[in-house]
């Protein structure tokens, strides 16, 4: 039993002593290469990421580059229109610079006259946007033939029971005296609410015109149109 049971003991050793040395390899092997992976992997991060700092590094060089150039060029542009032109002042600068395609007008309402027609006058003291038409008196003056479309907006306060707006012609082909309505807008209020209201009204439309024809707004009181500010009224046409 002694000498039966002294080999098994012997042969465990050996067993063990025999599975130990290849056990370290084979456990080291795999970590080993896991390590490697690891190490490979961190790398192409890490090359990913100078990638996108060095790409982002671009953009932003580019951009600032460009809007650098871009303010130059403005500059350069301003500079270059500057040596071509005789030097004028800023006040008597043709502004706007760039003439209209097709005839057009702005007008802002200008201090009321108080006309028995209701006509409106308008703001010439300030160079208006008026180019291939007149104005006289309250009108315009049509110097092309063709579709237009007019507008209007007047602001009322002071309203007393009824308002009234309208856009009307006048043509030497009928009778340069008797107004032709192209656009209106009318109000009424009960008496019991009158005098409190501040209102607007805007009109527009598309239009022929002859050379020669006018237009003109009219309203029923001019004491009811508020011009406090000029920008509130406005009457403009424009060739379409
Ligand atoms: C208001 O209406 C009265 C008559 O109802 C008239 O006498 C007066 O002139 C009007 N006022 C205005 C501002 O239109
Ligand atoms: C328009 O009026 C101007 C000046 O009043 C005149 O010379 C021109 O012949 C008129 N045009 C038409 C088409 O009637």
């Amino acid at each position: 039993m002694a000498t039966g049971a002294a080999p098994y003991p012997s042969v465990f050793m050996v067993d063990t002593h025999a599975a130990y040395p290849p056990l370290p390899p084979k456990l080291k092997h795999p970590g080993r290469r896991g390590s490697a992976v690891q190490y490979l992997l961190f790398l192409l991060i890490a090359l990913a990421f100078c990638g996108l700092a060095i790409e982002a590094c671009f953009i932003y060089h580019l951009y600032s580059r460009n809007a650098y150039e871009e303010s130059g060029s403005i500059a350069r542009s301003v500079q270059d229109e500057q040596d071509i032109l005789p030097p004028i002042p800023v006040t008597q600068r043709p502004n706007p610079v760039v003439l209209p395609s097709k005839p057009v007008a702005h007008l802002t309402a200008a201090p009321q006259k108080d006309r028995r027609d209701g006509v409106l006058v308008w703001n010439m003291d300030e160079p208006p946007l008026l180019y291939g038409m007149k104005y006289k008196d309250g009108k315009l003056v049509i110097g092309k033939e063709g579709y237009y479309y007019v507008y209007s907006k007047i602001v009322f306060s002071m309203v007393n029971s009824s308002l009234e707006h309208s856009v009307c012609k006048f043509t030497p082909r009928y009778s340069e005296q008797i107004p032709i309505t192209l656009l209106q807008s009318k109000k009424y209020y009960p008496k019991s609410d009158r005098m409190s209201y501040t209102t607007n009204s805007y009109l527009g439309g598309v239009f022929h015109f002859f050379e020669n024809d006018s237009i003109v707004v009219r309203v029923k009181h001019l004491t009811q149109v508020r011009i406090s500010e000029s920008t509130e009224n406005v009457f403009g046409v424009f060739m379409i």
